[in-house]
C-alpha cells in the first residue's frame, strides 16, 4: 500500500471555516506553533472586514506579527476551492467549516445537509486530487447522544442523535470510516469537542456569530451587558447537583491548542482514523457556570427558568484520558478563566468585530467600568498559560 512509517512534519495547513470562532482560535495557535496557515471561509457565521478579509484573521495578524493567507471561499464551489488548493503545498487540513445551529437545522435540514455533507465531499475529492491526505475533522459530542455511561468515552456508541445538525456530523464520521477502509492511505483524526467557551486572554479575539446565536456564554454576555433582559434555562428538574443540565465546558484556547497536539500526532503516525475527546472531564451545570460567571465579572445574570426542552440532554461530560495519552494533552484553564477570558472580549467589544457601538450598550459598559475599574479581569491576563 506504500504507507510510510514515519510521516515528515507538517509546514503548510488548510484550515476551513477559518475565520470563525474556534478556527481563528486554532489559526492563532497554528501560527504560534510555527505553522504557516492558509485559511477559507464563505463569511456565513463570521464577520466580513476591510477589503474582504476576515475581521477574526486580522486580530490574529495583529497578535502574531504574522500574516495570514486568507481566501473568501464557499467549500460548495468545488472549482474555486480546487484552485485554491492547487495555489498552495499542502500538507494537512483541518476541517471546520459547518453551520452548527441546531434549532436552525431542524427547519433547514437540506441546507444543512447540503452545506455540512456536499462541503466536506468537495473538499475530500480535491483532497486526494492533490494527494493531501491529513485530516482534523471538527466532530461533536452531540454525535453520542443521551449517553448510556458518564464521563462518556470514545468507546460509548455513536448515532443516537436527535437533531439535523448533529446526523450531519455523525453521517460525516461514518462516511471517513468508510472512506479509511476504502483508502487506507487516509489518515484522519475526529475531534469530538464537548462545550467550547471563553476567548483568547488578549480580549482582541472572542466568539461574534453573525447568525443568531444558540450557545450560552454570548448568551450570558448579552444579560450581563444589558441587552436581554435575563437568560432562559430549560429544565430545573434534572438529576444534577442544582437540577439545571451539566456540560463539559472548555476553554477555547485549550481546544485550540488540542488540534496542534492532534496534527503532530497525525504527522507521527499513521492511524487511518481515530476519534478523540476534547473536553475537561468536569461536569459543570448551567446555574454553576452563571454563578461562576457573576463572580468573575461582578455583573448580575437573572435567569428564567422554564420547563425542560424535549430531546436536551441531562448530563453530558468527557472522559478524556485518550487524549491525555496518545496524544499529550489536557485542558488547563479553569472555569474562572472561561469567564475572565469571554469578558475581557466583550467588555472590549461591545459588538464584536464590527466596529460601531449603539448609545445603550456603551452607557451600560460605562456603568460596569466605573462600578468595578476597566475590566475587572486584568490582574488575571498574566496567569493563563
Ligand atoms: N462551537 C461549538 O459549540 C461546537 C461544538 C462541537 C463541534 N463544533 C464544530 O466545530 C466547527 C467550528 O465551530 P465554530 O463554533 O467555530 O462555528 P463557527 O460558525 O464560528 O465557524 C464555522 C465557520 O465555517 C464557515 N462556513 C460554514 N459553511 C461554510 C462553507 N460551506 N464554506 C466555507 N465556510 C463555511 C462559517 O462562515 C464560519 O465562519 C464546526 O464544524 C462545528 O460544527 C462546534
Amino acid at each position: 500500500m506504500g504507507i510510510p512509517v514515519k510521516m515528515p512534519p507538517f509546514k503548510t495547513v488548510f484550515v476551513t471555516g477559518g475565520a470563525g470562532y474556534i478556527g481563528s482560535h486554532t489559526v492563532l495557535e497554528l501560527v504560534e506553533a510555527g505553522y504557516e496557515v492558509i485559511a477559507v471561509d464563505n463569511f456565513t457565521n463570521c464577520v466580513c472586514g476591510t477589503e474582504g478579509q476576515a475581521a477574526s484573521l486580522k486580530r490574529v495578524e495583529e497578535i502574531t506579527g504574522k500574516k495570514i493567507t486568507f481566501y473568501q471561499c464557499d467549500l460548495l464551489d468545488k472549482p474555486r476551492l480546487a484552485e485554491i488548493f492547487k495555489k498552495h503545498k499542502i500538507d494537512c487540513v483541518i476541517h471546520f467549516a459547518a453551520m452548527k445551529a441546531v434549532g436552525e437545522s431542524m427547519i433547514l435540514p437540506l441546507l444543512y445537509y447540503k452545506n455540512n455533507l456536499i462541503g466536506t465531499i468537495n473538499l475530500l475529492e480535491v483532497m486526494k486530487e492533490n494527494n493531501c491526505l491529513q485530516l482534523l475533522f471538527s466532530s461533536s459530542c452531540t454525535i453520542y447522544g443521551n449517553p448510556d455511561h458518564l464521563p462518556i468515552n470514545e468507546k460509548h456508541s455513536i448515532g443516537n442523535v436527535t437533531n439535523v445538525y448533529g446526523r450531519t456530523k455523525y453521517i460525516i464520521e461514518e462516511m471517513l470510516v468508510d472512506l479509511s477502509k476504502a483508502e487506507p492511505e487516509w489518515n484522519i483524526i475526529s475531534l469530538r469537542y464537548f462545550n467550547p467557551v471563553g476567548a483568547h486572554h488578549s480580549g482582541r479575539m472572542g466568539e461574534d456569530p453573525t447568525k443568531a446565536f444558540t450557545n450560552i456564554m454570548p448568551y450570558i454576555g448579552s444579560v450581563a451587558i444589558g441587552r436581554k433582559p435575563y437568560l432562559t434555562v430549560f429544565g430545573d428538574d434534572y438529576n444534577t447537583p442544582d437540577g439545571t443540565g451539566v456540560r463539559d465546558y472548555i476553554h477555547v484556547m485549550d481546544l485550540a491548542s488540542g488540534h496542534v497536539a492532534a496534527m503532530a500526532k497525525l504527522a507521527a503516525s499513521h492511524l487511518k482514523i481515530k476519534a478523540y475527546n476534547l473536553g475537561t472531564g468536569r461536569g459543570v451545570t448551567v446555574l454553576e457556570l452563571v454563578r461562576t460567571f457573576e463572580k468573575v465579572t461582578k455583573t448580575k445574570v437573572p435567569v428564567q427558568m422554564l420547563p425542560r426542552r424535549e430531546g436536551d440532554i441531562e448530563s453530558m461530560f468527557a472522559d478524556a484520558t485518550l487524549a491525555c495519552e496518545e496524544l499529550g494533552w489536557t485542558a488547563e484553564r479553569s472555569l474562572e478563566t472561561m469567564c475572565e477570558d469571554y469578558w475581557r472580549w466583550q467588555i472590549a467589544n461591545p459588538n464584536g468585530y464590527r466596529e460601531t457601538d449603539t448609545a445603550d450598550v456603551a452607557a451600560k459598559l460605562a456603568a460596569i467600568k466605573e462600578s468595578h475599574g476597566e475590566c475587572s479581569c486584568q490582574s488575571t491576563v498574566n496567569g493563563v498559560h
